[in-house]
């Protein structure tokens, strides 16, 4: 992908995150929502992977039919709101490989804390995609990674709901390479590090928590 950031107008997508936003939309209906923009998130995402052709035989003749060359996913989720995005992504990626970072942020400094860290095998041969659906302030999604290039991985792009122009900024600054996909650019952060207008706490409206 040419963008760092490709901000996903498609009327399904901002109809849906409407409905994601709403305060009183419930936590079933949230969860749903969230995979079905994944899905479509992850359609935009993969748009420019690499094809190749193969021989097959159709009913009535051979052909040269495109499928995705040899390289091979990996879907890297960021704990716990991660798989959220997640969940949606393996319905039309199954063979995915799919790994796990696990941080959290410190409510007070506003900065990521490792406490997990589990990801697929020969990350540098993979296409990998990074899904968190809040890019916030940015530094949790950096420190991932930072992380997941340490493991091997080359060719990285990172999938979010929202993302406030601190978090897009950041990224920029740490991470130019990996081109962003969302749903949209919000206006800003708060003082508590929430994006705003956003949606609350993306974790605790997906697994009904508080
Ligand atoms: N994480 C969330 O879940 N929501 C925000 O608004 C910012 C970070």
């Amino acid at each position: 992908m040419t963008e760092h950031l490709t901000v996903v107008n498609h009327p399904l997508v901002q109809h849906k995150l409407t409905l994601m936003r709403e305060k009183d939309t419930s936590t079933a209906s949230f969860r749903q929502l969230l995979k079905e923009i994944s899905l479509l998130l992850a359609y935009e995402i993969t748009s420019e992977l690499p094809m190749t052709t193969q021989k097959i035989e159709t009913p009535l003749c051979e052909m040269d039919a495109p499928v995705i060359e040899g390289k091979k996913l990996a879907l890297i989720s960021i704990l716990r709101a991660g798989n959220g995005l997640l969940d949606g992504i393996l319905e039309l990626i199954p063979a995915a490989r799919v790994g796990f970072v696990g941080l959290y942020r410190d409510h007070e400094t506003l900065q990521p804390v490792e406490y997990y860290f589990k990801v697929p095998q020969n990350l540098e041969d993979r296409t990998v995609i990074v899904v968190d659906p809040m890019l916030a302030t940015g530094n949790s999604s950096a420190a991932a990674i930072d992380m997941i290039k340490k493991a091997g991985a080359k060719d990285i792009r990172f999938m979010c709901l929202l993302a406030a122009p601190e978090g897009v900024a950041r990224m920029k600054e740490a991470h130019p390479d990996v081109p962003i996909v969302t749903a949209s650019l919000d206006e800003k952060l708060n003082e508590l590090g929430y994006i705003v207008p956003g949606l609350g706490d993306a974790g605790d409206r997906m697994f009904g928590t508080k």
